[in-house]
């Protein structure tokens, strides 16, 4: 027997605009932030680059103008449980782009190695923490090439959903709104350490 299909309804917006590798800069994202960010009191943003909102920032870059300048995963991980207003999720999206645009920073997230952990592994532990340390009810703004978010399966349900078309062959840049509606993850029973040993 099939199981039933169950759906919710979010918005839906895809607009011409022009690429720029600071996302924060791009004028209907600006909009986008304007309407669930604002001042970005109780946000946090783990890969915040140059022109992040979120009160507290972190970018590996020493260049850059954040608070902390550690690993993401590493940061993620230091933050309390359920305590964030909102995260905002911006991670170079291809090892190209970390080289070209971001001096190299995150490169190495996208090379597979031949031992544990696989860099999958390091983007699925940062989502598991995101959905850790967001408030029920938080939202979590991410930009990439895909739709995923930080997934139903670990609390959110999508609220808006846009994509920004560059023309040409360039890929769109693709933002999910998403809203933490449970607290579902067992966290205790997770093991987001890295460098523990392959089985
Ligand atoms: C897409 S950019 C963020 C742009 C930002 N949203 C803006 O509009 O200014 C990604 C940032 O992640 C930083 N980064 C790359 N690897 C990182 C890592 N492992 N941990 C923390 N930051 C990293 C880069 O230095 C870069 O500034």
């Amino acid at each position: 027997m099939m199981d039933a299909i169950t759906t919710h309804s979010y918005k839906f917006r895809r607009v011409w605009t022009m690429p720029n590798k600071w996302t924060f800069l791009i004028p209907p994202v600006v909009d986008l932030l304007d309407r669930y960010c604002n001042d970005g009191e109780g946000w946090i943003d783990p890969f915040a680059g140059n022109n992040s909102r979120a009160e507290i920032t972190n970018d590996l870059n020493p260049n850059r103008p954040t608070t902390f300048h550690l690993d993401a995963l590493d940061f993620l991980r230091l933050q309390p449980s359920n305590y964030y207003n909102g995260v905002l999720y911006d991670p170079p999206y291809s090892f190209r782009q970390a080289k070209e645009c971001y001096n190299h920073y995150g490169k190495d997230l996208f090379i597979q190695h031949d031992y544990k952990p696989t860099m999958m592994d390091y983007w699925a532990s940062c989502k598991i923490e995101i959905s850790r340390i967001t408030k029920t009810d938080g939202i979590v703004i991410s930009c990439g090439w895909n739709s995923n978010g930080i997934g139903n399966n670990k609390g959110f349900e999508l609220v808006e959903l846009m994509l920004l078309a560059h023309g040409g062959s360039k890929n769109d840049t693709i933002i999910t709104v998403e809203r933490k509606t449970a607290y579902t993850l067992d966290f205790t029973t997770i093991d987001t350490n890295l460098t523990g040993d392959a089985e």
